[in-house]
C-alpha cells in the first residue's frame, strides 16, 4: 500500500472441479438472499491504483476503460420510468456485482445485437467492428463507499483467466466471463468519482488484431480508505452498441 495504492480483498473465482460449466442466477433467491451458484469464490488480496489526477494514462483501446469529466443532464434516476431508452441504448438496473467479472463473452455480445437490432441489419453490422461499453457513473453523491475497481486488459491473460458462466434471468440466459486469480492482474480505480464523472468499460469489441482491448474485468471493492460515514454507493450504468462503417 502506497499514497496512490490501496489493498482491497477481490471476490476471484474458482471454476467447478469437475469441469460443469459456471453458472449463477441474476436474482437473489428470496428464500437464502443469495444469487444460487455452482462455483467458489475465493478472496484475494490485490494492489488497487488511485488513478486520480492521472486519470489520462488509460483508455478505452489501450487499458479497457477511460475515465471522462461530464456532467449529467439527467439528474433524477428515480425509477427505469425516468430514464429515456434510445433505440441503440438498453438498461440494466440489478443488484451490485460482487465478484470479478466481465460483463460479456463474444457469443453473449453478438446475441445482444441480435435482441436489439432488426433482424434485416444484423449480419450486414456484423460484417464490421462493433463494441459495447458501458457507461457507469455515480449518481447524487461520491462514490467513496465500494468504488468501482478495473482491470488492465494488457495484464489479462485471456486463454487462462477468464472462464465463460451462464447467467440465468427468470426466462432467459446470458453470457458473461467469471475470472480466475492472475497475481499479474493491475487494478486501478478513481477515488471518489463524482455524478460529474463518468467510466467507459470496453465489455466487448470485435476487433480481433490483438493490440486493442477486448473487455475489461471489473468489480465493486470496499475501499479501506473510505469514510466510514461515506453515504451508500448509488450509481448508473448504460450500455452502447457502437457501430464502425469501414
Ligand atoms: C457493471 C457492474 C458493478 C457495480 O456496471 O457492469 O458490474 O458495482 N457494476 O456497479
Ligand atoms: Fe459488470
Amino acid at each position: 500500500m502506497t499514497a496512490n495504492t490501496v489493498e482491497a480483498t477481490l471476490l476471484y473465482t474458482e471454476p467447478p472441479a469437475d469441469g460443469s460449466k459456471v453458472f449463477q442466477y441474476m436474482y437473489a433467491d428470496p428464500a437464502t438472499g443469495e444469487r444460487t451458484k455452482n462455483y467458489t469464490q475465493i478472496p484475494v488480496k490485490m494492489d488497487i491504483e488511485n488513478l486520480r489526477g492521472k486519470e489520462d494514462s488509460v483508455s478505452l483501446d489501450t487499458a479497457g476503460f477511460q475515465f471522462v469529466k461530464a456532467p449529467a443532464k439527467h439528474t433524477s434516476f428515480a425509477s427505469d420510468d425516468e430514464i429515456q431508452v434510445e433505440s441503440h441504448l438498453f438498461i440494466l438496473t440489478r443488484q451490485p456485482v460482487g465478484g470479478v467479472h466481465v460483463d460479456q463473452t463474444e457469443a453473449s455480445a453478438i446475441a445482444r445485437v441480435r435482441k436489439h437490432l432488426p433482424a434485416a441489419e444484423v449480419d450486414e453490422l456484423l460484417k464490421h467492428r462493433f463494441q459495447i461499453i458501458n457507461l457507469w457513473r455515480p449518481i447524487s453523491h461520491p462514490a467513496l463507499d465500494h468504488p468501482l475497481a478495473l482491470c488492465d486488459f494488457r495484464t489479462v491473460d485471456a486463454k487462462t483467466d477468464l472462464v465463460p458462466g451462464v447467467l440465468k434471468y427468470p426466462d432467459s440466459e446470458g453470457e458473461t466471463f467469471v475470472v480466475k486469480h492472475n497475481p499479474a492482474h493491475k487494478w486501478k480505480y478513481v477515488r471518489g468519482m463524482g455524478p460529474d464523472e463518468l467510466v467507459l468499460i470496453k465489455c466487448f469489441d470485435s476487433t480481433k488484431d490483438g493490440g486493442v482491448a477486448i473487455y475489461t474485468p471489473h468489480t465493486a471493492f470496499e475501499d479501506p480508505t473510505s469514510p466510514l460515514d461515506a453515504p451508500l454507493r448509488e450509481s448508473i450504468e448504460l450500455r452502447f452498441l457502437v457501430f464502425y462503417e469501414e
